[in-house]
């Protein structure tokens, strides 16, 4: 039976990852853990223990305990944050990693999950459906200790055998939990604003084309890699993987549709600098052919969701503060 470790559930994409795990693995088999309280769904959904990824005496002890057979580790500093606090970002991105592969090369733990970016891509990089093999050479803290996590993974594969899959996550969107502190959240943003204001003053240019992907279409995409057949699975750096691309004016014009009055303004910030550093669109065709990768939202399919639950989540935190 699987024994899941979750690293990292209550961020953007680990609090629906874990319900999605418990969901194919049974609720009390999926151990959530972060360094803060998680969201109600997955805390009452199954096990949730504060863990800290740095305390490695502490982890160590909790997979054992828990005979863990397979890691999801997401917990990481993201690109926004990571340049506010560059060496703490190092840190903690490359630290958690590297002691994570050598705990699955000692315990013997069967998979490991590990996302990396978009990020490991630079300037020098094809901005245009950008290769799986190409020029890596990231001018961000976070895009650095992705491509170095990604080339220890290859190497703990490689090495010693460790089962270690992942995927260059473009921007995520989603509706569920807040996004955290990375460069494409505008596209988080935009839509609570369009609901709550009608109107949205965005970070980036209204030109900054970037690769990005609805969480639902994220969360299959990591669960069917980490279903495949180990022997499909022959990038053990990261896959490319790849949704939709727009940019702030696309999605806003995507909005207009069902909320014709929203306006849209632009005061870039220092992340229209990391934008510009990475690629517009992605060439995923390896992890189509190997493991079967393929998306199902495109931009007005997203929006139409994004703005339907986003509502329904207002309106029930309104009700909730009116009843006291
Ligand atoms: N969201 C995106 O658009 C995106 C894109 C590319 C890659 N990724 C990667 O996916 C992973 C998850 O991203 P996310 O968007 O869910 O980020 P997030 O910031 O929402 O979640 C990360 C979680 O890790 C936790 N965490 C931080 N330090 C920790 C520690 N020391 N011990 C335990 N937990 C700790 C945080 O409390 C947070 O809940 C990260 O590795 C990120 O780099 C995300």
């Amino acid at each position: 039976m699987e024994k899941i470790l979750v690293i990292g559930a209550a961020g953007q994409i680990g609090s629906e990852l874990t319900l999605a795990l418990r969901n194919t693995y049974g609720n009390s088999n999926v151990y959530a853990t972060d360094i803060k309280q998680a969201p109600k769904d997955v805390v009452e959904s199954g096990p949730f223990q504060i863990l800290d990824v740095m305390d490695d005496k502490r982890l160590i002890h909790f997979i054992i305990a828990n005979k863990i057979t397979q890691i999801y580790h997401l917990a990481a500093v993201l690109s926004g944050n990571a340049e506010k606090l560059p060496l703490q970002a190092w840190d903690i991105n490359m630290r958690s990693i590297l002691s994570i592969l050598d705990i699955c090369k000692e315990v013997g733990v069967k998979k490991l999950f590990w996302p990396s970016s978009i990020a490991v891509f630079g300037r020098t990089t094809p901005k245009v459906n950008t290769p799986q093999l190409t020029i890596t050479e990231p001018n961000t803290v976070y895009g650095i200790s992705k491509l170095a996590g990604e080339r220890w993974c290859e190497y703990y594969f490689n090495r010693y055998n460790v089962d270690v899959r992942s995927i260059r996550y473009p921007g995520l969107i989603s509706y569920k939990t807040e996004a955290g502190g990375g460069t494409t959240d505008y596209a988080v943003e935009i839509y609570y604003e369009a609901i709550k204001k009608g109107c949205y003053e965005c970070f980036l240019q209204e030109d900054a084309t970037l690769p990005m992907l609805f969480m639902p279409d994220a969360i299959e995409g990591t669960l069917q890699l980490m279903e495949a057949d180990a022997s499909k699975i022959k990038i053990r750096s990261s896959y490319n993987l790849s949704g939709i691309s727009f940019n702030p004016d696309e999605i806003a014009d995507s909005i207009k549709k069902h909320i014709p009055e929203f306006t849209i303004s632009y005061k870039p910030d220092f992340r229209q600098k990391i934008a510009e550093s990475w690629p517009q669109s992605i060439d995923d065709s390896i992890a189509r052919a190997e493991w079967g990768w393929k998306h199902k939202y495109d931009l007005d399919s997203m929006t139409a969701v994004m703005l339907k639950e986003i509502k329904k989540k207002l309106i029930s935190n309104k009700h909730l503060v009116n009843h006291g």
